[in-house]
């Protein structure tokens, strides 16, 4: 029987603390995944020069050659076109997504530059941590429907999405339950 082929993992982390709270939810997503036979890159948003899209259309235009800003993006669009599964890691930042992961997502606009159907049939898991009591009160919520209407407007599935309260970093490492359930995630993110 042939094998099947391992599924592409790329990670994006979106906080500055490489060892921070969604850093090591996202982590735990990597474990499942790894688990269950993928392949997973990291990249960390913060460090790498992201410019914000400056409205210019050039990746719209028929035969565009791409995103007119020549910056770490070129890398990245290789990678995400060559990927199965996304991984986003965000903490809450003003009720909302980092502006590392904003940054990102303004900039995958030029995707369907460089591929037809850059985000077709791919897969999307989301950890996100927040300081304050609970998913509303944070503003968790708020970047969870920016998700869910982003992935749905380019037609990737989310596959699942684990959020927890933590504020130092590291703490969420308590919540003993999250990060199984981000470890869960990873599985079937890595297998379905
Ligand atoms: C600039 C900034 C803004 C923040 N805004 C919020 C917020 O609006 N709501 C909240 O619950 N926590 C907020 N926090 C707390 C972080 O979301 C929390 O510490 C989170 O666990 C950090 O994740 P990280 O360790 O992955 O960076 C903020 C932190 C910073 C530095």
């Amino acid at each position: 029987m042939a094998e099947k082929k391992a599924r592409k993992v790329i990670v994006l982390m979106g906080s500055p603390r490489k060892k921070g709270n969604s850093a090591i939810l996202a982590q735990q997503i990597v474990r499942g995944a790894e688990g269950a036979g993928a392949k997973v890159e990291t990249v960390y948003l913060h460090g790498m020069k992201i410019a914000p899209c400056k409205s210019c259309y050039a990746c719209q235009k028929r035969n565009s050659k791409g995103c007119a800003i020549k910056d770490d993006m070129q890398t990245l669009y290789k990678k995400l076109l060559k990927s199965d599964c996304w991984v986003i890691a965000s903490p809450v930042y003003w009720f909302t997504m980092s502006a590392q992961v904003k940054l990102f997502l303004d900039r995958c606009f030029a995707l369907p530059a460089y591929a037809k159907d850059p985000f077709a049939g791919k897969r999307v898991a989301i950890a996100m941590t927040y300081g304050d009591a609970d998913p509303f009160a944070s503003g968790c919520v708020n970047a969870l429907r920016t998700f869910q209407d982003i992935f749905r407007f380019v037609g990737m599935k989310i596959v699942g999405m684990v959020y927890g309260r933590a504020l130092k970093a590291g703490e969420i490492e308590n919540d003993r339950a999250l990060l199984q359930q981000a470890e869960d995630l990873g599985r079937r993110l890595g297998s379905g």
